[in-house]
């Protein structure tokens, strides 16, 4: 399949417009063509042949009117075509809703220089269709090119290779690899580029750019660490955008332009862990697929494995033990609350939106499990296991099933465990709720220190104020906050606020970990903060936990106040967790 997006940006209407000409193969010759949208305006539809002309985008074929019929389907609407004999291609005229659950259309002041507006997509998991007609699952994939025009001076980016294009406002890309709509990307505004390494580099508003060109100093060394443990980066460049804080996510990894989120840029790449993620995925994820959301797992457990091995690459394993630590402190706060079915790494989500499903066990719990095949055959086996992986299956779309037959074949009748490690429990891995059996313990000496200190303090053998936090790493603090949850009275933490200066950190992390524990404790001093933080972030993972801990805590009125300020400037999907948790709650 491949194909042409032709479309111009229009701020003043929030709609994206043109036409998308999709060339595919034809697998039965009186079936029609079935696409996903979503509250598309589809303007007309033809069909024609144009074999392998290309750029798709401008195919000069004899176009003729089509058959077509859109329905009200689970989620969204199903375009079908009737597909004349011989054609092998539709061109479909449309534009988006101002709504587009896909898009966030940013006005300056939104933005960190506030002086342009700022369009973005966000396609996974299954909003692609709200911006371009397609088969919007991970199991069908497809090569693109495209053209984007946009006014006033601004510029176009997309997740493709960029085509030179000499006409102003006109932005040309092409994607020679098949990819899965959910890696469909594009964004517009005022951005500037610069350079990290050989291969990679930054965009971000000019005001924003130096501080993520210091921040991302060592990307082209976290590519060069996957590269030595899983085989060549196979999409030639690797950028990363910078949106602005709206964007609902950490990162999102788009091919070749991975999308961050501002927060992340905290100063001493104390955050970086995010980009080492979004990288891993050019291997697990953009290379190698989950065909469905129920095997999510595939996707975001092997990236966030992935992710720590380049951490350990980097920093030592000092510091991806402490990630690793925080990120089973998350997993097991989360399956004490979770339904049994969402706590199995292959899950069915017929009749779901997938976005319901992001939880940390297809995260945490699948990375905990590849850690324990690690542990279990050593990495003398493992590593090279596992690039064979991510090359038998390169740019195809797999399921569960798929991995447990190469696991088997490729592993475990291959190697035996080393000595004194017990055979990994599979099935109650990956099919039953619950810790997997025998699960690793990530062990951080440097967070032992921080449970004595914390200790001390409870024990009223050290005054709060007075603790020794010297040398303490971001890391460190975060660990200690999550402890505090539970036991400090606000008069104490009015004395360790004084001391430290929690309230003003201006590391993203730490600064969310303060402001929930402070409104869950009933210290209010931080009230203004949280209400700064909650009108400046769109992040949905920071947001979630400060409604909930006002809702849950006496602030409703004080929740559903700054939520009915801030909602108008949160993305889509950002405002339906929290009109869920808020509005309704
Ligand atoms: N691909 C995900 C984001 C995503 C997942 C969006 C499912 C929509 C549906 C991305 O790679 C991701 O996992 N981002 C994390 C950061 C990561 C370090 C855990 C995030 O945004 O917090
Ligand atoms: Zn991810």
């Amino acid at each position: 399949m491949h194909t042409g997006l032709d479309v111009s940006v229009d701020f003043a209407a929030r709609s994206l417009a043109g036409t998308a000409t999709i060339e595919v193969d034809r697998l039965a010759s009186d079936a029609p063509l079935m696409l996903d949208v979503r509250d598309l305006e589809v303007r007309g539809v033809q069909v024609g042949t144009v074999g392998e002309l290309r750029p798709l985008a401008e195919a000069n074929v004899p176009w003729r009117e089509a058959t077509f019929t859109i329905d009200d389907a689970e989620f969204g609407q199903a375009l079908s075509i009737d597909m004349p004999k011989g054609v092998d291609a539709v061109r479909i005229d449309y534009a988006t809703a101002p709504t587009a659950s896909g898009l966030q259309w940013l006005a300056p002041e939104q933005t960190a220089d506030g002086t342009s507006p700022f369009l973005y997509t966000q396609s996974q998991a299954i909003h692609a269709r709200s911006w371009i007609p397609c088969q919007d699952t991970p199991g069908v994939r497809s090569t693109f090119d495209a053209v984007v025009h946009v006014d006033g001076g601004l510029t176009a980016l997309m997740a493709a290779e960029v085509v030179p294009s000499k006409e102003a406002g006109e932005f040309r890309f092409v994607m020679d690899q098949p990819i899965p709509s959910y890696l469909v990307a594009m964004a517009a505004g005022k951005v500037e580029f610069a350079e990290l390494g050989p291969r990679s580099g930054v965009w971000a508003e000019p005001s924003v750019l130096a501080k993520a060109v210091s921040e991302f100093g060592n990307v082209e060394a976290m590519i060069d660490a996957v590269e030595t443990l899983y085989g060549p980066y196979r999409w030639g460049r690797y950028d990363i955008l910078v949106l602005p804080p709206a964007f609902p996510f950490g990162g999102m990894e788009n091919p070749r332009l991975t999308f961050a989120t501002p927060t992340i840029l905290a100063g001493d790449r104390s955050l970086v862990a995010l980009i080492a993620h979004e990288l891993a995925h050019s291997w697990s994820g953009n290379l190698v697929t989950n065909a469905s959301w129920g095997d999510l797992w595939l996707n975001e457990g092997f990236t966030v494995y992935v992710e720590r091995r380049v951490m350990e690459a980097l920093y030592g394993r000092e510091r991806e033990e402490m990630e690793a630590m925080l990120g089973k402190q998350d997993l097991e706060k989360e399956l004490a609350e979770l339904p049994a079915a969402d706590q199995r790494l292959a899950t069915d989500l017929v009749g779901r939106d997938p976005d319901d499903g992001l939880t940390n066990v297809p995260y945490e719990k699948g990375a905990l499990l590849l850690r324990l095949l690690e542990e279990t055959y050593g990495r003398e086996a493992f590593d090279p296991f596992l690039q064979r992986w991510f090359t038998d299956h390169a740019f195809t779309s797999v399921r569960t099933a798929d991995f447990e037959a190469f696991l088997k074949a490729e592993l475990i009748e291959k190697h035996a465990p080393q000595a004194g490690k017990a055979p990994v429990d599979l099935e109650g891995w990956i099919h039953q709720p619950g810790m997997g059996p025998g699960a690793p313990s990530p062990h951080s000496d440097a967070f032992d220190v921080v449970d004595a200190a914390l200790k001390s303090v409870l024990a009223n053998e050290v005054p709060v104020n007075k603790l020794d936090t010297k040398g303490w790493t971001p890391h460190e603090w975060l660990h200690f906050l999550r402890a505090l949850l539970e036991s400090l009275t606000p008069e104490d933490m009015a004395t360790f606020d004084q001391a430290f200066g929690l309230t003003g950190s201006t590391n993203s992390e730490i600064l969310a970990q303060w402001l929930e524990v402070s409104v869950r404790r009933g210290y209010r001093e931080t009230d203004d903060a949280v209400e700064t933080f909650l009108l400046g972030v769109g992040r949905r993972k920071f947001l979630t936990p400060l409604y909930r801990a006002m809702m849950e805590s006496g602030r409703q009125a004080d929740a559903k106040r700054i939520y009915g300020k801030a909602r108008g400037g949160y993305h889509p999907i950002t405002q339906r967790t929290l009109d869920a948790l808020v509005q309704d709650g």
